[in-house]
């Protein structure tokens, strides 16, 4: 059986609902505000849902559950692996952080639950997912704002940019390699993808002439790109309502875009994909036009 955590989600819903389209796979879901019948209760915060939540699963699909201190983080996901190895999943597959994300801020909390997991007595496949593509439509949707009456789109990217991914996209790898997995422990044989880091970096690359331009589609109207410091980003974010270890993230994603970090050079996308990546561009234009991302809060795992 396929045990799916955090199926509220958008990352674990879109997994979830993928391997059980398939109809060949016993799959079941997890989520913190599960009733225990059609959804299990599975809350990392509460190790004792843990217990019968991950009972009889021999897969466990462990979508990180981030948005807190390191702290907390640390200690949830701690607790599900801890729980994986004491009910006797035979194969974990987390949902990670690709690695041109080493020196964002947000990679501490995934590396550490990373070789939590290798120490662990189960299997192990690493997603190292890439950056979704809401980070740039987070960046496009806030700075239109501005944008539409001042004509520049102003940020603190420098001249970098930053390599995303369709959440779409990232959801099919996982479901493929989740049901190869329980196909595989079913025909009683060590998955291939067993000790698998898999880097799923996206190919499209997006700086701020990029978002610009995208607001200027959005907007119908010619939109400049205007680096601005770190100093003046940090600034402009303190009053917008982020949690302080949101803001610390988001400067952080801002510092490692700068940086030119963030534009990954190879990924295992396509070969983990049947299909060509999803365009991302046009979502991000999308996002704009419908104005309903409100959400500041782009990097916060
Ligand atoms: N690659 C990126 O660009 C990027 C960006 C943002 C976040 N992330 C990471 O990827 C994960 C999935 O992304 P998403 O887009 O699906 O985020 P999302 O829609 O905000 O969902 C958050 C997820 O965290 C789970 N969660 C939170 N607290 C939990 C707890 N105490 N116990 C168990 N599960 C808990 C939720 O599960 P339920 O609500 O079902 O309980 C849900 O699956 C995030 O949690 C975050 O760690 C990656």
């Amino acid at each position: 059986m396929i045990l799916v955590t955090g199926i509220s989600g958008a990352l674990g819903s879109l997994i979830f609902d993928g391997l059980s389209a398939r109809g060949d796979l016993e799959v079941v879901g997890g989520t913190r505000r599960g009733d225990g019948t059609g959804r299990r209760r599975i809350d990392f915060d509460d190790p004792a849902t843990l217990v019968d939540g991950f009972a009889g699963a021999d897969v466990l699909v462990f979508v990180s559950a981030g948005y807190a201190e390191d702290d907390v983080v640390l200690a949830r996901h701690g607790a599900a692996a801890d729980a994986a190895a004491a009910a006797g999943v035979r194969h974990v597959v987390y949902t990670s952080l690709a690695s041109s994300g080493d020196l964002m801020s947000i990679a501490l909390a995934h590396r550490w639950t990373e070789a939590r997991l290798a120490a662990a007595p189960f299997d192990v496949t690493v997603l190292r997912n890439g950056l979704y593509a809401e980070v740039p439509a987070g960046l496009a949707a806030a700075g239109a704002v501005s944008a539409a009456s001042t004509g520049v789109f102003a940020a603190a990217l420098g001249t970098g940019k930053v390599s995303v991914v369709a959440r779409e996209d990232l959801a099919d790898v996982a479901t493929r390699v989740a049901a190869d997995i329980d196909n595989d422990l079913a025909a009683g044989r060590r998955s291939r993808h067993a000790g698998q880091a898999y880097e799923l970096e996206g190919i499209t690359a997006i700086g701020g002439d990029d978002i610009a331009d995208m607001i200027s589609s959005a907007l119908d109207r010619p939109i400049e790109y205007r680096a601005v410091s770190l100093a003046q980003a940090r600034q402009d974010l303190a009053g917008s309502g982020l949690e302080p270890y949101q803001l610390a993230h988001t400067i952080s994603l801002f510092s490692n875009v700068g940086a030119g970090l963030l534009e990954a050079t190879s990924t295992d996308l396509t070969t983990l994909l049947t299909s060509e990546p999803r365009p991302v561009r046009e979502a991000v234009v999308e996002v704009v036009k419908a104005g309903g991302y409100q959400s500041q809060s782009i990097a916060t795992k």
